[in-house]
């Protein structure tokens, strides 16, 4: 699994331009109007290997961290607050009855400077579509739709600043 997804990643650039010809729903994050939907593939991933997340989908996920908020990611519970710019990527896919791997929603967290978003202590989510266009994202398009994001982090995360991470056998530890 862990070697499918590196592979996925890799020609993340080559699946976008294929699509759509060949009928596959394949991945177009990267022509996303958000460009974390190229960047994440970059970031460092914290999944050992994919594992499915319940709670976005019963897809296969993993969560990757930039720059910013990779050295407090890799602290998980103990991360005290997330500093503003650090952002966390959760792409999902899944597998299709005849055995291809398909990209499905690719999931936001971005921490915002202090006061930026209040009702969602600043964190500002985001959901992009297979086909790359915008599900929403809190303070901009379809901002309402982020609500339900943001209503289960903060219940969940509430000692964690709103972060929920993954489950203990898939974490990449340093
Ligand atoms: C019902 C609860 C729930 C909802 C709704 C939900 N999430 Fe999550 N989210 C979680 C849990 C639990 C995790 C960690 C475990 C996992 O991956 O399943 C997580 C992890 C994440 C992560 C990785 C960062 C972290 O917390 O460690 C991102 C990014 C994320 N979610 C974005 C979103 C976005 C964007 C939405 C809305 C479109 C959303 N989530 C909706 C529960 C939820």
């Amino acid at each position: 699994m862990r070697t499918l997804y590196d592979c996925l990643i890799e020609t993340m650039d080559q699946q976008a331009a294929a699509s759509p010809a060949d009928g596959a729903i394949l991945a177009s994050w990267t022509q996303s109007e958000r460009s974390e939907g190229q960047d994440f593939a970059f970031w460092k991933n914290f999944a050992s290997t994919p594992y499915i997340s319940f709670t976005h989908g019963e897809r296969f996920a993993t969560n990757h961290a930039n720059d910013i908020a990779a050295e407090h990611y890799a602290r998980y519970e103990d991360i005290g607050e997330m500093p503003a710019g650090g952002i966390v990527a959760k792409p999902t896919f899944s597998i299709s009855p005849t055995g291809e791997a398909l990209w499905e929603t690719l999931f936001l967290m971005e921490k915002a400077a202090e006061g930026t978003s209040p009702d969602t202590n600043d964190w500002l989510y985001t959901a992009i579509m297979p086909d790359g266009t915008l599900m929403g994202r809190t303070l901009g398009a379809n901002s309402d739709a982020m609500v339900f994001c943001a209503s289960c982090h903060m219940g969940m995360g509430a000692d964690t600043d709103d972060l929920t991470f993954l489950p203990e056998d898939y974490r990449v530890r340093n």
